[in-house]
């Protein structure tokens, strides 16, 4: 988010709750595994080598069940499950078939913990009394990749395909950077096949997206999608022009290679110059292989590639052999599943948001589907750029991302599934709510606008509510529905009236009224009805409001870029309305915290007559326009100066801002992030990774008690514990 108007516009668009979906137990998904499982073998077998497996009526019998249990349980419907699917992912391929000299194995799965516990328990017992290490790693979403390399030299490369055959794609694997092409030094084996994963890194796919959009073809659903497509290539120009990578996961047929442990292979591996991951661990306990998983859980975002689990092996290659595997896969793995954090959905339109500043903004009206544990039905596209980038029309089924806490994401359109109904987007060229003819504000601008910021409905309810919002002046009685009452009803016209409301104005807006009773004072009905509970609160809130300190009121203002870092900034610098009002650009520049894009907003700001307006209104109104000298901020004790702390969870005696006030207010920095440079981290009810993190990074962590003896004492306030 570059600046306060893209926050408040992703505040604008957070999706909608919508009724729960049935949700999948885990019966469903197993079965959901087995059926997919089952018709990509199928497909594979019929489609890629001409040597079908089972029946049509089998087949069709399976892919029924298949679309039952999806419908009934839509979070099931990955972007990739085989209903997904027609025609290209198994086209009858031009590359030729190759055979793989030891067979590629799937893993089987378990989606809950327990499952997990179970599996390590069993495999503890299969080995009957010798204690297994486990190898836990990533399960990496690729694509698989069989390289084959005789006397040092790599020989071949090709796909999984069913396991046993695969396609060759040897002059394409050539390409991809990190692939050594002849293994170091001398005494390598004479026979080696290395497994591993190839993948699209994640910073590179929405570019690589624009660019086939821009160059008219079709672009791909999610960073899977785009490493497959750019690994089967018939031009290995093409390839090699994508920033494929691979991570090596195993290894298959070796000749003259005396190996004890897999993890020994990596080590082995590594040192021959191929990219091993480093994430893996060998762990001795099932609480330490459960510390894996969760970590990775809450760290999954933090890579260059995309997991969808974890694998976790038996690390002795002797326990292996005696594990043995099953007809599809060894006894001795397994890949713990993580929800899934991409589904399908249908993108059913695309409508604009008129936001606070006038910026119009693209979104994706979804059918609702649950993701990552919330159902999500809207999502932002920023801007008519960003639609082209993206590829997708409307009528589009689209991959939806939605990682963890992470404003949901349309990453792109799945192609293939299109049937020839779906249209293109077109950005309005005129301001949905007022008609006003839209613009960008300077030629180079992404973002479009509507310039009649005075009196567009939208931008006038959307500020309102944006003012009353707890960064603001904190006016409760204050939603959204009541910024459009107060409008709609003509009480208010813009802001400036605000302060100035009184009983008789609100009476006019049904919101805040409600039908009379017996008990209520006669002079106090009018029509009969009476002011409600949320009338006389809004009263008493504008009252209170009133003495809000500077920076609040300068937040209420809606100047573009000025949140509430910078206002605090003006606030303590410049003291009062005033004194801001009259600096230069310079002037406020040289503040700390606000650099010349803010301080050339705040000056144009103030060139408005009607700007000016609202604040002699609300000035006129008793609002505060100075802070008090000495202010409080600086009478209480600096027990944080230099100190930087970061609050997460809930604390029972101060909400969320508070905390980050009585910080400020002592001389220390309210971090929203933890990092190496932060001094105190705080952990109320229900924290989020940040206490994790803090953890990780072995920062001191306090608890409610510990934070208040710290606000009073300083660090010294917290003696040795
Ligand atoms: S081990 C015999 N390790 O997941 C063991 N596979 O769902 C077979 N995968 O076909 C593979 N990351 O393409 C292994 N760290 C990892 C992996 C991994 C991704 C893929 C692999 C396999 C598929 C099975």
């Amino acid at each position: 988010m570059s600046s306060e108007d893209d926050q408040i516009a992703a505040e604008e668009l957070q999706p909608e709750e919508t009724p729960e979906l049935a949700e999948a137990g885990l019966d469903e998904q197993h079965r959901w595994s087995e059926l997919a499982d089952q018709i990509n073998d199928a497909q594979e077998a019929y489609y890629g080598l001409d040597s079908p497996t089972m029946s049509d009526a089998e087949y069709d019998g399976l892919m029924r069940e298949l679309e039952e249990l999806e419908k009934q349980f839509p979070q099931l419907r990955t972007p990739d499950s085989p209903t997904q699917r027609v025609g290209s992912a198994h086209r009858v391929t031009d590359f030729a078939p190759v055979t793989h000299v030891q067979r590629l194995l799937s893993l089987d799965d378990v989606f809950s913990i327990d499952e997990l516990t179970d599996w390590l328990a069993r495999t503890d017992r299969l080995l009957g009394g010798r204690k297994p290490s486990w190898l836990c790693e990533l399960k990496i979403d690729g694509l698989a990749v069989d390289l084959v390399y005789r006397g040092g030299r790599l020989v071949s490369g090709a796909t999984r395909g069913d396991g046993r055959v695969g396609e060759d794609i040897t002059p394409n694997v050539w390409t991809i950077a990190g692939i050594p092409h002849t293994l170091p030094g001398s005494g390598h084996p004479e026979l080696l096949e290395v497994r591993g994963e190839i993948f699209f890194p994640i910073e590179g796919f929405a570019d690589l997206n624009a660019s086939l959009v821009e160059a008219g073809k079709p672009p791909f659903a999610n960073p899977r999608n785009a490493a497959a497509g750019s690994l089967r290539q018939k031009n290995p120009a093409v390839t090699a022009s994508r920033p494929l990578r691979m991570l090596v996961h195993g290894i298959g047929a070796h000749e003259g290679l005396a190996l004890e442990r897999q993890s020994q292979a990596y080590e082995v591996l590594t040192d021959w110059g191929f990219p091993t991951s480093q994430a893996y661990q060998v762990v001795g306990s099932t609480r330490e292989v459960l510390d894996y998983v969760a970590y990775h859980g809450e760290h999954r975002h933090d890579l260059l590639h995309e997991i969808d689990g974890i694998v976790v092996k038996v690390d002795d290659l002797d326990q292996q052999e005696d594990l043995g595997t099953t007809s599809r896969a060894p006894r001795w793995a397994i890949a713990f599943k993580y929800p899934p954090e991409e589904v399908n959905t249908k993108l059913l339109d695309i409508q604009v948001n008129v936001g606070r500043t006038g910026r119009v903004t693209p979104f994706a009206v979804m059918e609702p589907v649950k993701v990552a544990g919330s159902t999500v039905a809207r999502a932002t596209l920023h801007n008519a750029w960003e639609v082209k980038r993206k590829g997708v029309l409307i009528g589009d089924t689209v991959v939806l991302r939605k990682a963890g806490d992470v404003i949901p994401e349309v990453l792109g359109p799945v192609v293939d599934l299109r049937d020839g109904s779906e249209r293109e987007f077109e950005m309005p060229t005129h301001c949905p709510v007022c008609g006003t003819k839209l613009r960008p504000e300077r030629e180079s601008d992404k973002d479009i606008r509507c310039p009649n910021s005075k009196s567009c409905p939208a931008q006038l309810t959307e500020r309102l509510f944006s003012l009353a919002s707890r960064h603001g002046f904190d006016i409760e009685a204050l939603g959204w529905e009541g910024a459009r009452g107060l409008l709609a009803s003509g009480v208010l016209t813009n802001e400036a009236g605000l302060f100035d409301l009184d009983a008789d104005q609100l009476m006019r807006v049904p919101l805040y009224t409600r039908t009379a009773k017996k008990s209520d004072p006669p002079e106090q009905v009018v029509d009969g009805r009476v002011l409600s509970a949320g009338g006389h609160k809004l009263l008493a809130n504008l009252e209170t409001a009133k003495q809000q300190p500077l920076w609040r009121v300068l937040v209420g203002l809606s100047i573009r870029h000025v949140g509430p870092t910078a206002a605090r900034a003006l606030a303590e610098r410049f003291g009062s309305m005033d004194a801001i009002r009259s600096a230069s650009v310079d002037d406020l520049a040289t503040t700390e915290g606000v650099g010349q894009i803010i301080a050339e907003a705040v000056v144009e700001w103030f060139t408005e007559p009607w700007h000016r307006e609202v604040v002699e209104r609300w000035a006129a109104s008793g609002v505060r326009m100075a802070d008090e000298q000495p202010s409080d901020e600086k009478s209480l004790p600096q027990t944080l100066e230099g100190l930087s702390v970061v609050v997460t969870g809930s604390l029972t005696g101060f909400t969320r801002d508070s905390a980050k006030e009585a910080i400020i207010e002592r001389g220390g920095k309210a971090a929203s992030s933890v990092s190496k440079k932060t001094d105190y981290v705080v952990v109320g009810d229900s924290p989020g990774s940040k206490a994790t993190k803090a953890e990780d990074l072995k920062l001191p962590i306090l608890d409610e008690d510990g934070f208040v003896r710290l606000l009073e004492s300083g660090p010294a306030g917290l003696g040795k514990a």
